[in-house]
Formats: structure tokens, sequence, C-alpha cells
């Protein structure tokens, strides 16, 4: 299969350095096997995250000494408005730091205590606000979704039934608002259809329920459009991105994905009252409204990131750099979510470690074998960051899959790193008899896989 080549080339190198064995092996030892706990330096690729760890481009950096620092009503706003205004199309938005902290505004403006917001899955930051309000997250993805090796071409999607019968059962003024998360990155990265938007939104419509759809990864999911949907193939990225967000009442973003920015986000709306609320919130956590907890200069970086974002050659490229990987894996018979998403490949570690019961972390086993084998960090998204207690009975429930993700930063890194990734992966599986399970001796009430601390049993 042909994959176009990177369509820029490099300017600026950054260093990178692998460790020896007994290094490796007392950093992760150091590090209580969470590899959210090791120090950058002592990895060798990192493909933890797609989220702030892109490269931003030559038009990025110029743009940021065009940074307006004025504390309100910056230049550097209103370039941003512009670019948001053209591409998203909503009547009012805030900058934030990043996703998170949209999400949060949202979930304080909206949420009250006992009541439901649905989605297809709920990426872990958005499920914790909510539930930090007392509200209750819960996720209406397709049953395809679940089944890893099933090709479905919008695996993202939402079940419209399971939706309907939702809000029926629990009654539509308990619910708040409704999401969609473009890409469903805690489902394997997979996009959403248009056709799908559309009666997601008829249906929260015709129950009066305000939709918002989180678009950190928006310009991936529109060039899948493109590729996957009939009607699509003349239309550009900007045009679907355009379609995509005429249907929803507003999004929360984080610009750290599909904005190719190191550091920023927005929220945006069409509701005015909306729009007060969460200009009060933004002003208590994160800034005045025109600034919204970031620099003038990141506003910059980010105006000029979502235009480049839904550039052709640009999209073609990075879609063209995962389906690579999850070809090479293939190859090596280590299991995937197929199709593989734009933003990661995820390798299915409960069935490469099928010894490994749940409760021991599989895919958090996975992640520490392969920073062990050749200093690569991946991140499990699995029981470790997904479990949860159930509301009525406290029991613990699983997600129905473990998973270690390999996210691809944009624009990093070459497809001879990628080679290294797949070999040392096969490497990792050859011996994966000896791959012991996890239990935990730390863990926080929320989030906890950030800071969890672990041995091995
Ligand atoms: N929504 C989705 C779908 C995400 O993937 C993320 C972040 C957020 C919201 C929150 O954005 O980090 O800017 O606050 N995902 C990162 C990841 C952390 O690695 O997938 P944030």
């Amino acid at each position: 299969v042909h994959h176009p080549p990177e369509p820029f080339r490099i300017k600026i190198v950054e260093p990178i350095k692998l460790l020896d064995r007994d290094a490796r092996e007392a950093a992760i030892r150091r590090a209580n096997y969470n590899l959210f706990s090791l120090r950058a330096e002592d990895i060798f690729i990192d493909l933890f995250t797609d989220s702030g760890t892109s490269a931003m481009s030559q038009t990025q950096w110029a743009a940021m000494f065009e940074g307006d620092e004025a504390y309100a009503g910056a230049r550097s706003y209103f370039r941003l408005a512009e670019v948001i205004g053209d591409i998203f199309g909503f009547s009012y938005f805030l900058p934030t730091h990043q996703g998170r902290a949209a999400e949060n505004i949202l979930s304080a403006c909206l949420v009250k205590p006992g009541q439901y917001v649905p989605s297809n899955i709920h990426f872990d930051t958005g499920y914790a606000n909510i539930r930090d309000q007392g509200g209750h997250p819960v996720n209406l993805v397709i049953d395809e979704a679940h089944n890893p090796t099933l090709y479905h071409l919008f695996k993202g999607n939402m079940d419209i039934q399971k939706l309907r019968d939702f809000i029926k059962q629990t009654g539509s003024d308990q619910i708040p608002f409704g999401m969609i998360t473009i890409t469903n990155n805690a489902g394997g990265g997979q996009p959403v259809s248009m056709e799908n938007l559309r009666a997601v939104s008829q249906t929260y419509k015709e129950f009066g329920i305000p939709f918002f759809i989180d678009a950190c990864r928006f310009a991936e999911n529109a060039y899948f459009i493109k590729l996957r949907e009939p009607g699509y193939a003349d239309k550009t990225p900007l045009e679907i991105s355009r379609e995509m967000f005429a249907l929803a009442d507003g999004i929360t973003m984080s610009a750290k994905k599909d904005g190719i920015v190191n550091i920023g986000g927005f929220i945006a709306m069409n509701d005015k009252t909306l729009f007060e609320q969460a200009s009060n919130e933004l002003l208590i956590r994160e800034g005045f409204p025109t600034y919204g907890g970031l620099a003038g200069r990141d506003l910059d970086a980010m105006a000029v990131g979502l235009r480049e974002v839904l550039q052709e050659e640009y999209l073609a490229y990075r879609l063209g750099q995962t389906a690579y990987l999850a070809e090479r894996l293939r190859e090596l018979g280590i299991p995937i979510i197929e199709p593989p998403g734009a933003h990661a490949v995820y390798v299915d570690a409960g069935q490469l470690l099928p010894h490994i019961p749940q409760e021991q972390f599989p895919g958090q086993s996975l992640s520490v074998e392969l920073y062990l084998e050749g200093g690569i960090r991946a991140v499990e998204i699995g029981s470790l960051g997904f479990a949860h207690p159930d509301p009525q009975t406290g029991q613990m429930v699983h997600p129905k899959l473990e998973l270690l993700r390999l996210a691809l930063p944009r624009r990093v890194y070459t497809q001879s790193h990628l080679d290294y990734v797949a070999e040392t992966l096969s490497k990792t599986a050859a011996r994966r008899e000896q791959i012991p399970g996890y239990r935990l001796i730390y863990a926080a009430k929320l989030m906890r896989q950030f800071t969890a601390q672990l041995e091995p049993i």
C-alpha cells in the first residue's frame, strides 16, 4: 500500500537517546511502574499521547512573534475569533488553557447532581468533569465498537435506538446536554459518520436537549468522512467540518490535538445565556474572556494550526502514517483494533496477554514491557484508567477492552521510528508468557491512572 511522504521537511531537530536496559529497569522501578511518572529524557520514542506533543510549523512559530499580550481585546484574540468563526461557525467562543477546562466550564454551567449526559464514549476528562458535578456520564456507542476485529467504517457512531430509549427512560429534564466525541478516542480513535451526527443531532433536538461535540480531532474525523462516506469525496475537509458543526449547539475543544499547538483549547456555543454563564466561570478559573488562560501568542499559534490541520496533503499523510504502523503490526501478528483510527493504533493487550486478568491491568503490563524492551512509552486505555464503581452496587465495572494506545504526535516521528516501534512490540510479544500482571499500591479517587503506583505480581 502506498502512503504519501511527509508534506514537510525537518528544519529543527531534537536529539533523543535510548538508555541501556539496566537504566530503563531502574527508571521504571523509580516510577512505580506508572509511565506518567517517568522522566521524559528517559524515553526514546514517546507515543504516550498526540496531545500537545505535535511539531508546530514555521508559520505557527512566526505567528507567535506577532502575539499581542494586551490583557483585554488583544489582536491575537480577534485573529483566532475569525478562524474559529470560519471553521466552526458558532455565535460565541471562549479560549481556555486546554480541553478539560472547556469541559469543566460546560459541566459547571449545566450539570446538576443526579443528571445524565450521554455520549458515544466520554473521554476520561469529560467523564470526570461530569462526575465532579454529581452527574452520570453514559456511553451509548454502537455495539460493533466493542468488537476489536470487526471492520466497520464508522465505529465511533452512536447507537440511535439506544439513545432514544435512554432519553425516554431517563426523561429529557434529567439530561442537561448530550455529547458525542469525534473521533471516539476511548473507543479506538474511531470516526463518526455525518449520517450518524445528523441522526444524533435530530434526536437531541426532538427532545429539546442541547448537543455538544467534543471536537478534539475534528479534522481527522472530517477526512475519514471524505474517504469513507458516500457523497463527500469531492468536499474539502473545511466544508465537511462546517457541515458537522452546523448540526451542534456547541463544542468543547482541546487544540492540543487538531489545533496542532502545545497548549490551548476553547468552548464555543450558540446560546447567549450559556455564553454569559460560561464567561463568568472562565473569569474565575481561567482568565478574561479574550485570553482564557493563554498568552496572546498561544492564540495566534492556534489560529494558524486550525487552518493547517485542514490541509488535504497533511491529512493524507497523517492518516497514512497511522495506517502504515497498523500494517506493520498486523504483519507481525500483533492484535490491534481494526480498522485503525487517525491519531493512534490501539493494541489489544487483553488478547495478547490472556493470562493476565482485568484486575491485574494487562494494558499496563504491556506498557511497562514495551518501555523495558525498547524505551517506548505508550498509554494504557483499560481498567487502570476506566474501571469504575457501579453507582448502585459499588462493584468495579471493567471496560470491555484492555488496550495499549500507541499515539502518534503530529509531524514528529518518521517511518523508521515507526518500524522500530513495530519491531520492539514484536520482540515484546515473543516473550508474552513471562509478562506479569500488576497490583495497585496507591490510587486516587478520580483519574487514578495519572498518579497510580503499582507493583508486579
Ligand atoms: N476529549 C478528548 C477526546 C481527548 O482525547 C482529550 C485529551 C480531552 C478531551 C481533554 O483535552 O488534555 O486538552 O484537557 N486527550 C489526551 C489524550 C490527554 O492523550 O488522549 P486536554
